[in-house]
């Protein structure tokens, strides 16, 4: 159930009195389940920035389609003929049907349900029933399915933005772009999406995901501990506390925040040293530098888990499978449903070049750890849906959240960090979340 704010709250009041919180390091719950502020991110936020629709592996011939979102809207993701791909609205141009109701295909042509038309690959209208006889002068050409008005690729991720006039999906990214190849460049064939992506719902704002994704390091040792005394992790129980190399350093970049491990020259997360040696000839001097030495110490680093505004996180762990450490690696969509409820989208992704046996063993220990029936994801789920729970009590949803963690501490960013962006030298920070916070703000107010 939600509860609409006080009244004469105006949204866009009640957005400034949000931004004024996160300033002076707080966060009212109400923002986790609230009516009129859904509809504002629906509004102001989700049409106008990048947000990811498809992995290429999951596209890879023309006439491949899959079904995805951006917001509320449902977009038809499809490769053309041309090879490129494209995202159309999915709704018919005739009287709005929706066009695709398959969620995963390969089709030469997408046709209506209700009166007939169909589409090309490109989205074009080339079929009318009884055409002729029921339209004189049909305009077909200017009846071709809505596009989104950007699609673009980086690293094989495929994102799509409705707003013609927003900057490049480069632009957007900003500094975070280049240290996508940390994971993707361990394979000269890139990475690939294993089965299909599994999804289900919770009773979790989207937000709380993506924040805890971008720098939630303190819930580690606590919410997940029952997983470090089976012996899940593939690191130790201390290194996940203050000072330990597993919440070495916290990087800010363009549109992402994301985590990264201090790593001993010779841990490789269970990726054999060939990938390893695949992955420093394929990256960038300067992203070279960030994994070997980016640690300090002689240590280099490993990128753990992140978010890209508003709601793409990642994750990349070491986990014990059969006394075995494997590697899991996962991309999520935190894809908002209705104030208070989230489909989580999650998909696992290999190596395309891999051995049969990692590639079977990397999503045993994704299936292990994450997605609905994970041992860690559980404890996650639990945590969010009862700060979205009770964001709807009367004074509850009021009460101001504490996010000043490393400012008392004076903490500072590392000084000659080897790559683009801040880097800051512990994950135990609540600024990452304040930052995510701030730019939500800023959206809901422009
Ligand atoms: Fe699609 Fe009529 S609504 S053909
Ligand atoms: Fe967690």
């Amino acid at each position: 159930m939600t509860i609409a704010p006080p009244t004469g709250a105006e949204p866009a009041n009640r957005v400034r009195e949000v931004a004024d919180h996160v300033e002076n390091g707080s966060v009212p719950t109400f923002i986790y389940n609230d009516p009129q502020l859904f509809e504002l991110e629906q509004k102001k936020l989700f049409p106008r920035v990048w947000v990811f629709l498809a992995h290429r592996s999951e596209v890879p011939n023309p006439g491949d389609f899959v079904v995805r979102s951006i917001g509320t809207d449902s977009v038809i993701v499809i490769r053309g003929d041309d090879g490129e791909v494209r995202a159309f609205l999915n709704t018919c141009r005739h009287r709005g049907a929706k066009l695709c109701n398959a969620e995963v295909g390969s089709s030469r042509t997408l046709t209506c349900i209700y009166h007939g038309w169909s589409y090309n690959r490109e989205g074009k209208l080339t079929g009318v029933p009884f055409g002729r006889a029921v339209y004189k002068d049909l305009p077909k050409e200017e009846l071709g399915l809505n596009p989104v008005a950007q699609v673009d690729q980086v690293e094989g991720f495929i994102f799509g933005c409705l707003d013609p006039e927003a900057p490049s999906l480069l632009d957007y990214l900003g500094d975070f772009a280049p240290y996508l190849q940390l994971v993707t460049k361990r394979s000269a064939a890139g990475l690939e999406v294993v089965g299909y992506p599994q999804r289900w719902i919770v009773e979790v704002d989207w937000k709380i995901p993506t924040e805890n994704l971008v720098g939630d390091a303190y819930h580690t040792p606590y919410s997940h501990h029952s997983a470090s005394e089976v012996g899940l992790w593939g690191w130790s129980y201390g290194s996940m506390q203050p000072g330990g190399t597993k919440v070495g350093v916290h990087v800010q970049a363009g549109n992402g925040d994301f985590a990264m491990a201090r790593r001993s020259q010779d841990f490789t997360y269970g990726y054999p040293p060939s990938m390893i040696d695949v992955l420093r000839s394929q990256i960038s001097p300067e992203m070279a530098k960030v994994f070997d030495e980016g640690g300090g110490d002689g240590l280099g680093t490993w990128p753990t888990r992140g978010s890209i505004f508003p709601n793409f996180s990642a994750i990349n762990l070491p986990i014990v499978i059969h006394g075995e450490v494997t590697p899991l690696m996962s991309v999520r969509l935190w894809q908002p449903v209705r104030p208070g409820v989230t489909e989580a989208w999650s998909w696992c992704l290999v190596e395309a070049d891999a051995a049969a046996e990692f590639k079977e063993r990397s999503s045993r220990a994704y299936t292990a750890a994450m997605g609905p029936s994970g041992m860690v994801e559980q404890d996650d789920m639990e945590n969010w849906r009862t700060i979205t729970a009770g964001a709807v009590g009367e004074q509850t949803r009021e009460a101001p959240q504490y996010v000043r963690m490393g400012e008392d501490l004076g903490i500072k960013p590392i000084a000659d960090w080897p790559g683009p962006g801040t880097a800051w030298p512990t994950q135990y920070l609540d600024l990452p979340v304040r930052t995510f916070l701030k730019r939500w703000t800023q959206w809901l107010s422009q």
